[in-house]
């Protein structure tokens, strides 16, 4: 690694802020919302932003899977602790979740989709190929399945079925046989080995692409693991059913699977007379976010607003 690309990543770590969060408040329209549910809480560093922007007197409810990144948000969060409840679970049950809090309705809901650098960057949670770790993926580590038991119990139809639905990968077939060829012999049990694989069976020609191509792979087996389009589509339509009279939902998704999913749900819900689309294109990093911000470069945010 060269000094220059070095200091890239020191930078970037240093200057890492939460994606898009200038676009997210104000689309969102958060310092005039009272009851916000940031649905991805993550590491907490857009619900910061909220509290630095939300009115005095409004709430904020935090929701993520991972009980993990709940603990972080809550040490980052604690100057604002009677203005917030954090809660373990998956936003698609944002309705339950909301009634035990005994909330009807909110103002702003927000999603962040995907992992947080939190767990990518922690190699024992198996989301990164970049350093060796189990073959895990579960963003909620209580849940009962993780890329180990995909990778290794699966047919080869049915791995290649995943990778091409959810990683949209055109080596799939190749991808699964090599893996199945190999678990023969030993289970596959770490990243670094899954990723070595994937190397094996694509192209050499494929491999000159700035994409590596066990990324599409990780990506999907993560999906899969997670049931993360199920998670969407129905928090999606939940959150939109919670929202308050010009109440407004965002989301930011980072791959065209999601994209989709939010973009057709918005039309639908437009097309209906519920939902206002605000963005008709959805919001993507300018060039200064994108040098400080590697995080946006896929990032698409789209907003809507309840009639
Ligand atoms: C991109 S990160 C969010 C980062 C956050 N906005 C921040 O500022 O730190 C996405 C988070 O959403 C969580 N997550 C993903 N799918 C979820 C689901 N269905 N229910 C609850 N949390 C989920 C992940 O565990 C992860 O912490």
């Amino acid at each position: 690694m060269s000094c220059t690309e070095a200091k890239t990543i020191e930078m970037t770590e240093i200057f890492h802020y939460p994606v898009l969060y200038r676009e997210v408040l104000d689309l969102l329209d958060i310092k005039h919302k009272k009851i916000i549910v940031d649905c991805t809480l993550g590491l907490g560093s857009h619900a910061l932003k909220f509290f630095e922007t939300m009115p005095k007197n409004s709430f904020l409810v935090g929701i993520d899977k991972d009980k993990e990144a709940l603990n972080e948000a809550d040490k980052k969060l604690k100057l604002f602790e009677d203005r917030y409840t954090l809660i373990q679970g998956d936003f698609s049950n944002i309705d339950t979740i909301l009634r035990n809090l005994q909330i009807a309705a909110a103002d702003a809901i927000f999603f962040d989709l995907g992992v947080s650098m939190y767990q990518l960057r922690n190699s024992e949670r198996g989301f990164s190929f970049a350093k060796e770790g189990p073959l895990d993926m579960r963003m909620d580590k209580d849940s009962f399945l993780n890329a180990y038991d995909l990778v290794n119990n699966l047919s080869e139809t049915e791995l290649e079925n995943i990778f091409r639905k959810f990683g949209e990968e055109r080596y799939s077939k190749n991808i699964a046989r090599k893996i199945v060829e190999k678990r023969k012999q030993t289970p596959i049990t770490t990243t670094t080995e899954l990723a070595g694989l994937v190397t094996k069976a694509v192209p050499l020609s494929s491999l000159k692409h700035y994409i590596h191509p066990a990324t599409r792979i990780f990506q999907a087996l993560r999906i899969a693991v997670n049931c993360e389009l199920e998670a969407l589509k129905n928090g999606l339509r939940k959150a939109i059913g919670l929202l308050n009279k010009n109440g407004r939902i965002g989301v930011i998704s980072f791959h065209s699977l999601e994209d989709r999913i939010v973009k057709e749900t918005f039309k639908e819900y437009s097309k209906r007379g519920v939902l206002n689309i605000i963005n008709k294109k959805p919001v993507i990093a300018g060039d200064s976010e994108l040098n400080e911000n590697m995080a946006s470069r896929s990032a698409k945010l789209r907003v809507a607003e309840k009639i």
